[in-house]
């Protein structure tokens, strides 16, 4: 059985990539950056997950105004980079895992969440700068990693709700893929930042900073924050961190957080980091010792099935 080890989330600055693509690391403005992840690219090294589910948003590179879908779901065997402004990165092409795609999407779209299936994608700095920074600049990257391109760019996006909802619907087809993967889940964008109009350059650590407390602890609070709070304390951009809540809602209710980063300013950017680790679960009834069956009654027995459903749609 397939199962999600970890949940990583970063911020996608493409200034980051530009400074990785242009060998700027080690200037001390990047070195700030950077020194905070090298500790995350040891975790990598060490968790190396089968695959990545990289939840992440496009920046009109490979979706144009003309169709914003608010999930879609990278069901191909590769997408190429491609970005806006600065050109497609210099990064490997980021293989996909067709079969766990093509899983995932049977299992949240019969759980009622009504993904679009992409056969042929581009994936931009939303996507290839957290790859750079977990994994650093290797000629091919480690895993495949699975993209799920979130609307977070034209109005509406999807809710922190719907987001965490559907993070719990992919922990469940991640569960049911029949293969002993090991998978990371990947949240990015964020934090808090505005590149446009009055409020241009905007950050607000301490809001950035509670949420990450939360992210932990209590993301049920985070689900019910109205679009309009990350607006007004994060910028227009910080709606981007809509798309951690996927990623927490993959993970189970207790995590332990294994690694924290903030740094301020990139770009106009505060940079938010963070590593949630998934307890290790008792082992599975089928390596327990045989116990009698316990055979419920029927009430009792819907009830269970119900409760089963409602870990999804609760
Ligand atoms: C900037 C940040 C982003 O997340 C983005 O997508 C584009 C620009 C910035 O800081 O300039
Ligand atoms: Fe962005």
């Amino acid at each position: 059985m397939a199962r999600i080890i970890a949940g990583v989330s970063s911020s996608h600055v493409p200034a980051i990539g530009a400074a990785i693509d242009n060998h700027r690391t080690e200037e001390p403005y990047w070195r700030r950056v950077f020194s905070g992840f090298e500790k995350s690219k040891e975790w990598m090294a060490q968790a190396k997950p089968d695959v990545c589910i990289a939840v992440y948003n496009d920046h009109a590179s490979a979706f144009s105004v003309e169709i914003v879908p608010t999930f879609a779901l990278g069901c191909a065997a590769e997408f190429p980079p491609a970005d806006e402004g600065w050109g497609p990165r210099p990064v490997p092409v980021v293989k996909g895992h067709p079969e766990l795609a093509a899983h995932i999407a049977q299992s949240v779209i019969l759980d009622e969440f009504d993904l679009t299936v992409v056969n042929k994608m581009e994936v931009d700095h939303g996507l290839t700068v957290p790859l750079n920074l977990l994994f650093g600049s290797p000629n091919e990257w480690p895993c495949p990693v699975i993209p799920l391109a979130v609307n977070v760019v034209l109005y509406p996006p999807p809710t922190g709700h719907r987001c965490f909802m559907l993070g719990r619907a992919i922990r469940k087809a991640v569960e049911s893929y029949p293969e002993d993967l090991r998978v990371v889940v990947l949240g990015t964008g964020g934090m808090s930042h505005q590149i446009s109009g009055p409020r241009a350059g905007l950050i607000n650590s301490k809001f950035d900073k509670a949420f990450l407390d939360n992210l932990t602890k209590d993301p049920k609070k985070l689900m019910r924050m109205p679009h309009v709070e990350y607006m007004r304390e994060a910028g227009a951009e910080g709606i981007e961190m809509v798309m951690w809540l996927v990623m927490r809602g993959a993970l189970d209710d207790n995590v332990r957080e294994v690694y924290r980063f903030y740094t301020v300013p990139a770009s106009n950017t505060a940079v938010g980091h963070i590593i949630l680790e998934n307890k290790p679960r008792a082992p599975s009834r089928h390596a327990a010792p045989k116990r009698r069956a316990v055979r419920l009654k029927p009430a009792a027995r819907r009830a269970a099935a119900r409760a089963r459903i409602d870990r999804v749609h609760g």
